[in-house]
């Protein structure tokens, strides 16, 4: 059980698409997981935007999905939820109102915690924590702050919002999320590099690996989201952050344990290793209206984009890490927005044996993948079974999305990304949290990359398509040969 008697969690933007989606459906699953016992909790919503009588719970509830033996019903939980509407972020006195309202709700004399969580464009960032922590963040109980990326845009920025924290939080207070920490099939990295699989871990190295490809696709454009999109991109819409956690973890010395602190060091080890990526190992793209389909249309003539854009929407860099373990191999990640098909993946490619008795066998490859489906493959070259020697490429799956709840590999509750670390905000656990030093370093990695190419024109490619036809050019000039449609990777040796 947890060591509070009350909880609330106050969202900030919860007008926004992210609340509804996501942040609002995960609390909701909690409560029904029987995590949270709704009767202990309440979630206060905070925006500009102001709503009459029931709206925002209603708005709310129509992005909540009732569960089958759900521990509190949806209307138990919509009747914890209330909302306070802000007149501005600056405006302190609606700060006092909030304040006033979650006061209301905390039971005298009882161990509360306020849990803020704040989703909102990063230029509101600083006037809103500055007031909680001025009007809503009460002495002698337990606050904590949730930090939504984007975690600045540039190392400069990070670390000027860093300072800003550091001036009214303490860092045990904070919790700066990625949401792809909080995902099964990025933490599991861990045993399996860790675990009992010497066979994985003993190859984990540039000695057999000649390439690491991470490939993050999407079916859908930034439609409605030029707002944010547009001054982000791509690259640090997703690369800087999420994509680079799973290599972190795929790429990071073992932990000395699996403590917050030993964890955040290996990783921390891991991305100063990590060269700055050069603005010409990066190639970017913007995606152009679908000549099949109308509704596909172009980035830029989305009503949030500006006309004259650069913006990438899709981009490909190459990484070198300069450590003895993975020394010149090539982490090729790559992630496209309005592509034909949603996958996310991290793949391992291993290489010939120099004398191999079977040359035109396809070399090893090991992929865990989140999209479409969650698994673990191991392609093993093999004889075909049959009369000759014909050398196939044959996959060992795990596939996790599939497997029968009873079956060893899935527990009967799988939470969400957001579940799982909104629920670990709440318990003070760490360890999937990203430290500040983390977050200011993954930026010395990119800032390069990203300012070196703001200003080229993008290349272009089709809504749907397969990304921008100059990619394979691309990647062959300097990545060895790399076919992401077919899983193939890096024939040449080392
Ligand atoms: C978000 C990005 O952080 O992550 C989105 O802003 C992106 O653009 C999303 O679509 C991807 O997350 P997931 O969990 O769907 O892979």
């Amino acid at each position: 059980s947890l060591p509070f008697d009350h909880v609330t969690i106050a969202v900030f933007g919860a007008s926004g698409d992210l609340a509804k989606k996501m942040t609002y459906p995960a609390i909701y699953s909690l409560v029904a997981n029987g995590m949270l016992d709704v009767n202990k909790l309440h979630v206060v919503g905070t925006a500009r935007s102001s709503y009459e009588g029931s709206e925002f719970q209603d708005k709310i509830k129509k992005g909540l999905k009732e569960k089958k033996d759900a521990k509190a019903s949806i209307s138990d939980f919509i009747s914890r939820c209330s909302y306070v509407s802000l007149k501005g972020y600056e405006d302190t006195e609606s700060y006092s109102k909030l304040d006033a309202a979650i006061r209301k709700l905390e039971p005298e004399g009882k161990k509360s915690l306020r849990l803020f969580y704040i989703a909102l464009p990063p230029s509101a960032f600083e006037d809103v924590s500055g007031n909680i922590k001025k009007k809503c963040w009460p002495e002698g109980q337990t606050n904590r702050l949730i930090v939504e990326k984007p975690y600045g845009k540039d190392e400069a920025s990070a670390k000027k919002l860093s300072k800003h924290l550091e001036s009214l939080f303490s860092e045990d207070e904070l919790y700066r999320i990625d949401h792809y920490l909080g995902k099964d099939t990025v933490k599991t990295i861990l045993p399996l590099r860790f675990g009992g699989n010497p066979h994985l871990s003993s190859t984990w190295s540039r000695e057999h690996v000649s390439a690491v490809t991470i490939n993050f696709k999407e079916e859908f454009g930034a439609e409605g989201r030029g707002g944010y999109f547009d001054e982000f991109g791509m690259i640090r819409d997703v690369m800087q952050n999420h994509l680079m956690q799973w290599i972190v973890l795929l790429g990071m010395e073992p932990p000395k344990s699996l403590s917050a602190d030993d964890i955040h060091e290996a990783k921390l080890k891991f991305i100063s290793d990590c060269k700055p990526i050069v603005p010409e190992d990066v190639l970017v793209a913007q995606y152009e209206a679908s000549k099949s389909d109308k509704e596909k249309k172009a980035y830029k003539d989305d009503e949030t984009v500006k006309n004259d854009s650069k913006a990438a929407t899709f981009a490909t860099a190459v990484m070198y890490v300069n450590n003895e373990r993975w020394r010149g191999v090539p982490f090729v990640i790559r992630a496209g927005k309005a592509l034909d098909e949603t996958r996310a993946e991290v793949t391992l490619h291993y290489k010939t044996p120099a004398k191999a008795l079977f040359p035109t066998a396809t070399p090893s490859t090991f992929t865990v993948r989140d999209h479409p489906e969650k698994s673990h493959t191991l392609t093993l070259s093999t004889k075909q079974v049959g009369e000759g020697f014909s050398i196939v490429s044959a996959p060992l799956v795990v596939d996790f999305d599939h497997a029968s709840p009873s079956a060893s590999v899935k527990a009967s509750y799988v939470p969400s990304a957001y579940e799982t670390l909104i629920f670990e905000a709440i318990t003070g656990d760490h360890t999937w949290f990203i430290p500040r030093a983390e977050a200011e370093a993954g930026w010395r990695v990119w800032d390069k990359a990203i300012s070196g190419t703001e200003n080229r024109t993008p290349f272009a490619y089709e809504y749907g398509g397969q990304g921008p036809k100059e990619e394979k050019e691309f990647l062959k000039q300097r990545a060895h040969d790399v076919h992401f449609e077919t899983g193939e990777a890096v024939t040449e040796d080392f």
